[in-house]
């Protein structure tokens, strides 16, 4: 899908979110830190969480590294470029540790290379993966006392990480984590290694944190989870994932419930049902199928064939009111042959997706991939993937262009520099971008009609 928006934005943000939350803090008694972060939207809000846990403890949050005591870097290892890049940043922080300062490596990376990491790269003092977090505390008291080998790479836990503080990003929509880890065993993918294994968090307590959220102004919340359907409420009131899309729902301020990533096999009717019957769940669904053929599905070990994923696509189609579609699909998985990628470009044709996030297969580190033959040369999964997103491309316009002449409701999100231009989110998390003589629009609800489409987005004016 596209980046959210077609033009530079000033992005507005709202620091006084939290800053009631950090009462109490000794802030500024401790030093200063960096934090970068790559990857998935998991790791953006681990990111709000650690900043939160170093807040509290009276580290201040800076802008660049040069300024920082502690660098900390939240690294993603989905596939090989993104853990390239981690080394490389590793190596620009190289000289600024000279200046005495303390770099950390968080995330998947760090889960995944562990104690080696320490060998690639001795000036680094801190590697944990995103399962050792809720260790930070202790962690980050073994860093202050001088310690310069400081681990936490533990993936045997059945905790969440939990914290009394999170400095969020976005001032209007919550990001908030249901459920940690993966228990499925997709075979060219690394969370089950690097995150762990499946935990569900206490209904209550992600309760309690949307009424804190709804309290603070944000009115709409995005649940996460690499398999944010597979919930299983781990207390009395066992609450199943569609129960709880109602439960926040209703949380007095919530306007707009998203969730992602929904796994196929686990989306179940009673979802579907549930976006009907309560229009505060947003009509967007993220499910990923990673390949039209059900042979290439079955090496992927997806557990759900083509006719089988269809069906739940028809389930949707069927609802009673519209429900945006959007996936991921995988090229040159190893043993795709042209016509399971003809499958593929097929299966578009017949979804109609409003997005696609698409990638070239990379083998990755401790997979059961890795070891299959039949790798699919570089240059064809280039060709395969341009295919597919000019597919795509030409599905999206038209599909967007459908819509014109209709009115939405849209979160607005952003103010361009160009004079009374905004931008916002529709339910169906569309990107449109409109023209408005309002003062100020941004966090407010505004209805507005499409007047135009492309591919990535719609534009429209502020309809009063
Ligand atoms: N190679 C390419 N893409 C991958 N993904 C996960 N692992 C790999 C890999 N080894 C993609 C999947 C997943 C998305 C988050 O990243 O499409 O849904
Ligand atoms: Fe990876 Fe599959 Fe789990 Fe998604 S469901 S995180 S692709 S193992």
């Amino acid at each position: 899908m596209s980046k959210p928006f077609d033009f530079e934005l000033e992005r507005l943000t709202r620091p006084s979110s939290y800053s009631g939350m950090v009462r109490g803090a000794r802030i500024g008694q401790r030093g200063t830190f960096f934090l970068e972060t790559f990857g998935c939207q998991m790791n953006d809000h681990d990111s709000e969480k650690v900043a939160g846990v170093l807040l509290s403890r009276g580290y201040r949050q800076v802008e660049t590294p040069e300024a920082a005591s502690l660098i900390l870097y939240n690294t993603c290892s989905i596939r090989e470029k993104a853990a390239q890049k981690v080394f490389s940043r590793l190596g620009e922080y190289r000289a600024k540790q000279s200046d005495g300062k303390v770099i950390g490596v968080l995330g998947c990376v760090a889960q995944q290379e562990g104690e080696q990491i320490f060998e690639r790269a001795p000036w680094v003092s801190l590697v944990c993966g995103s399962a050792s977090y809720r260790k930070l505390p202790e962690m980050l008291a073994e860093l202050e006392a001088g310690n310069h080998r400081v681990t936490g790479l533990d993936t045997d836990t059945d905790e969440t990480f939990e914290t009394e503080m999170t400095r969020r990003d976005n001032p209007w929509r919550a990001y908030l984590t249901i459920i940690e880890g993966c228990d499925k065993a997709c075979s060219y993918c690394v969370v089950p290694y690097t995150r762990g294994p499946e935990r569900s968090r206490a209904s209550d307590s992600i309760l309690k944190e949307v009424r804190q959220l709804a309290d603070l102004g944000y009115s709409e919340v995005q649940l996460l989870g690499q398999t944010v359907n597979s919930y299983a409420d781990p207390t009395p009131r066992k609450m199943c994932f569609s129960e709880l899309l109602l439960a926040v729902a209703d949380v007095p301020g919530i306007r707009r419930v998203r969730f992602t990533t929904s796994h196929p096999s686990d989306f179940t009717p009673d979802i579907v049902q549930a976006i009907e019957s309560q229009s505060r769940l947003c009509d967007h669904v993220h499910l990923p199928v990673q390949s039209g053929s059900t042979k290439v599905l079955r090496a992927m070990q997806r557990t759900y064939s083509r006719d089988e994923y269809l069906e739940k696509i028809e389930m949707m189609r069927h609802a009673k009111r519209p429900i945006a579609i959007t996936t991921d699909i995988i090229v040159g998985f190893p043993g795709e042959t042209e016509a399971d990628f003809e499958e593929t470009l097929d299966l578009l044709d017949e979804v109609q997706y409003d997005g696609l996030f698409s990638f070239k297969y990379s083998p990755r580190p401790n997979t059961p991939s890795l070891a299959m033959n039949d790798p699919i040369p570089e240059e064809e999964k280039s060709r395969r993937l341009a295919i597919l997103q000019e597919k795509q491309r030409e599905i999206q316009a038209a599909r967007n262009t459908a819509l014109v002449g209709q009115t939405f409701e849209v979160l607005v999100g952003g103010k361009s520099r160009r004079e009374n231009q905004w931008s916002g989110y529709t339910t169906s998390h569309r990107v449109l971008n409109f023209a408005s003589q309002a003062k100020e629009l941004l966090g407010i609800y505004v209805q507005v009609r499409v007047t135009g489409a492309g591919p990535n987005s719609l534009v429209g004016e502020h309809a009063v």
